[in-house]
């Protein structure tokens, strides 16, 4: 049993993905092909925003975002501590401080009512992540935000796909970014991200900053990168995107069923009123999560942890100067997720296995 299974998917859709890629590599364009631009209209599209931007990573995508509103030296980013590094490590990579603030337990995302406490006037900009797929209150982020003058980055990275009030992840705020990270639910075969916006001025300085801070030929205003997404993958992503509506329902739907047979037996990830979820991770909390982990093991399913540490925890914050007990929600959490197998090709049978492993283990 796979954790995700990235060949059944590459096989239901060969067709269509060899011949795109086999397209790329007939015409040569391998840097910011015709297919970047066709893929780029699809997804302003889908998402809903005036601009998207494909890059070359989701952790490029938060830095280009960054980067272009101006953020850096001796300001201050609000973020969680219980996300991947990325979504902090931007935040120094920038020369900025990332300020944590604890999540709540049922979503795992941002305690709404804790950021206003963490706002100073070094404030610039908060990162809230939709963790596992499912966004955070969105209206009651922006309107904090507003309130103190502050732009808002959606790290969409696991959430593409999912909604808040009929609007797409990525779409809510002054940017969302995501990722195209194989394992994401919309994932490439390598790595790549995407920026989304409705800002015309902020769309030219992320495009300009994506491909080395240029404005056009051998004119560079700004500080930039080669940020760019591959031709290539891009090709990827138009031969799944046909498929891509099946996978999100399929999605909501093995995630709806995991929840319904375990609800009873530990804590599962409800979906909020207004939203939809789109299960980056099917992840569940068990307070022996590690014996629970090595049980399923014994049983031939794999399972996974995201995220065993905080980021206040990490060597490389250490300079934020927090300690254990700072982020109480995000350290219990980090004690006790545990994401099941997740992916649009788990078999009703697969899944059933899983759950009554679980239930067996759990009871
Ligand atoms: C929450 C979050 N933010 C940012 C990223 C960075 O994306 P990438 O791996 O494409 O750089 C990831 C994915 O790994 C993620 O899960």
């Amino acid at each position: 049993m796979e954790f995700i299974d990235l060949k059944a998917q590459y096989h239901s859709y060969q067709r269509e993905i060899d011949a795109r890629i086999k397209a790329v590599l007939e015409h040569g364009h391998y840097i910011m092909g015709p297919e970047i631009a066709e893929l780029e209209a699809l997804l302003a599209s889908y998402v809903g925003v005036k601009h998207a931007l494909t890059v070359a990573s989701g952790t490029d995508s938060l830095e280009i975002a960054l980067r272009a509103l101006g953020v850096g030296a001796g300001d201050e980013v609000i973020t969680v501590p219980f996300t991947w590094i990325s979504t902090a490590e931007v935040i120094a990579a920038v020369g900025a401080t990332p300020v944590f603030v604890d999540i709540e337990p049922a979503s795992f995302n941002i305690d709404v009512s804790k950021i206003e406490a963490a706002i100073t006037s070094k404030t610039k900009a908060i990162i809230p992540v939709s963790l596992f797929g499912q966004m955070p209150d969105f209206a009651a982020i922006n309107a904090i935000a507003a309130k103190h003058a502050l732009s808002v980055i959606e790290d969409a990275a696991q959430s593409f796909g999912a909604s808040q009030g009929g609007r797409r992840s990525g779409s809510v705020t002054t940017v969302g970014s995501t990722s195209f990270f194989p394992a994401k639910p919309l994932g490439c075969y390598g790595d790549g991200g995407a920026l989304f916006t409705d800002d015309d001025s902020l769309a030219a300085k992320m495009r300009a900053i994506r491909t080395h801070g240029g404005e056009r030929r051998h004119h560079h205003p700004y500080v930039g990168m080669n940020g760019r997404f591959d031709t290539i993958q891009a090709a990827v992503l138009l031969g799944k995107w046909p498929h891509w509506p099946a996978e999100v329902e399929r999605r909501g739907r093995l995630g709806a069923c995991y929840s319904d047979a375990l609800r009873d037996v530990c804590a599962v990830p409800e979906v909020v009123p207004g939203n939809t979820h789109v299960y980056a991770q099917y992840t569940i909390r068990a307070p022996n999560r590690d014996l629970l982990a090595e049980k399923l093991k014994a049983k031939g399913i794999p399972t996974a942890v995201y995220y065993p540490k905080c980021l206040h925890e990490q060597p490389v914050f250490a300079a934020c100067g927090h300690k254990l007990g700072d982020f109480p929600e995000s350290e219990k959490a980090s004690r006790e997720v545990l994401s099941l197998p997740m992916h649009p090709f788990l078999t009703e049978d697969c899944q059933a296995e899983i759950i009554a492993a679980a239930r067996a283990c759990l009871a």
